[in-house]
């Protein structure tokens, strides 16, 4: 279940948007569901919903349990759509530590050298492989950190673009291509590709080495591609239930469907009549650290989304109450242009009491905190979400809540979904194709230009 509270963001849009704006929402979203608007031929993040492939789902989860059982790290190699998703889904659902496989006495790492058959019977392991991430920005730096880091373990790589031209991900593939084929026999069982179905230089090579793939469809766009295997596959080697999250997102599609009144409508509404009002930026914030990963994976959505024909407004996320200690004071007092949207957990498992401390009794304690002594952390972040909406919404920011049941795979596959959908008909709205992302390939030329590649 999702509710939204637009209440505290009412005063806020113009008063000739007020009314009226629900035949435009209703036809964008019949532009949506009948594949009639522009970019039509992007929607397959709707199709494969629509026509579930289990089998696919089942291949991904036993090759998840592969390299769990085999890697001590899974290292994705990816950029924009090709990584957010996946670490977003992962940074909301595995827990905030857990021991390494290599740390972990029970279970010990697999032999770098051996050469693991696909076909072997899978034990039943659910070791955390560390799930890390490169080719995501330039950092020589990194990548040599990162090498120095894995030396000794077990890794297997994803390396992840539909293109397969991309040039961050394809120059750390490059390096960690040679760091993997100098240090494992079976280096090409190791590397599984996920990408186009034939084209592109990543297919070429795949071919080639006889590395296993997967496809990335051809109508997916990549910041919609988190439920096909270019985020499914991570999230499985992660050691969550893909198929939980999967059916999550054909759930919300299937209730967003049948109900003119869903939630989404009025998200999208609201969001395109503050745009309209005169404000520019939109901040996600949330108050559970795991979901700050979301906020950067809805940032890509929105972003390359609506940001096109000097349209959209401009997505940004924070972590509280993180960033009310720094960016706080601008959403407080700063210019009068950012809208804000809370994101929450109805149950956020926060059970966790602040202790009583000695002298409590006697007024407000040592440290002045006796008044939450005895609240858990989830009544303390209840408090810091109601005064910070409050707060932000008197001094002139429209605020809505947006809240689900709790952070499990079904919530947020359905969240995932929740907000594709929101963006796809905020961009009929804005009247702009909100499949497509010219913008950026402009900087993508200026840097081949830079880099001397004859195009
Ligand atoms: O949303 C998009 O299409 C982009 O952000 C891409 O995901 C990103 O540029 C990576 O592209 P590719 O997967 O082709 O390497």
């Amino acid at each position: 279940m999702i509710s939204l509270d637009l209440h505290r963001s009412d005063p806020f849009v113009a008063s000739h948007l007020k009314d009226g704006l629900g035949p435009r929402v209703k036809a964008a979203h019949q532009a949506v569901v009948q594949s009639s608007g522009a970019g039509a031929e992007w929607l397959g993040w709707r199709r494969i919903l629509d026509q579930p492939n289990d089998a696919l789902l089942e291949e991904l989860t036993r090759q998840g349990q592969e390299i769990r059982e085999r890697a001590d790290v899974l290292l994705c190699i990816g950029i924009g759509g090709s990584y957010l998703g996946a670490e977003a889904v992962i940074k909301a659902l595995r827990p905030y530590f857990s021991p390494t496989k290599s740390e972990s006495a029970s279970e010990p790492a697999a032999s770098p050298s051996a050469a693991p058959s696909m076909f072997d019977p899978a034990p039943a392991a659910t070791s955390p492989v560390e799930v890390l991430f490169a080719g995501h920005h330039l950092s020589g730096r990194y990548l040599e950190q990162l090498l120095t880091y894995l030396d000794g373990k077990s890794v297997y790589v994803n390396m992840i673009s539909k293109s397969g031209t991309t040039l961050e991900p394809g120059i750390a593939f490059r390096v960690v291509r040679q760091w993997m084929e100098a240090r494992f026999e079976d280096c090409d069982r190791r590397i599984i590709a996920t990408t186009d179905a034939s084209r592109g230089a990543l297919r070429s090579l795949a071919n080639q080495k006889g590395y296993r793939t997967h496809v990335i469809p051809d109508d997916v766009g990549g910041r919609f591609s988190v439920l096909t295997p270019v985020g499914l596959l991570p999230i499985a080697a992660a050691g969550l239930d893909i198929r939980g999250l999967f059916y999550g997102a054909v759930s919300m599609m299937s209730q967003i469907d049948q109900d003119d009144h869903h939630p989404v409508f009025s998200y999208a509404e609201r969001r395109y009549a503050l745009h309209e009002s005169g404000f520019t930026t939109d901040v996600l914030a949330v108050f559970e650290p795991g979901l700050h990963g979301l906020g950067g994976w809805w940032q890509q959505l929105f972003g390359e989304s609506e940001g096109k024909e000097r349209k959209g407004l401009f997505p940004a996320t924070c972590l509280f109450s993180t960033d009310l200690h720094s960016l706080g004071q601008y959403l407080q007092d700063g210019r009068r242009n950012v809208t804000e949207t809370f994101l929450t957990l109805r149950d956020d498992r926060g059970s966790l009491e602040v202790p009583s401390s000695a002298g409590d009794d006697e007024g407000q304690g040592a440290d002045g905190l006796a008044f939450v002594a005895g609240k858990t952390f989830s009544e303390v972040t209840r408090a810091a979400l109601l005064g910070t909406m409050e707060a932000h919404a008197q001094g002139g920011v429209p605020v809505h809540h947006l809240e689900i049941e709790r952070l499990d795979e079904n919530a947020l596959g359905g969240l995932i979904y929740f907000f594709e959908h929101a963006v796809a008909v905020g961009g009929y709205l804005l009247g702009i194709n909100p499949f497509d992302q010219p913008g950026v390939e402009a900087y993508k030329k200026a840097m081949y230009a830079q880099l001397g590649r004859d195009t």
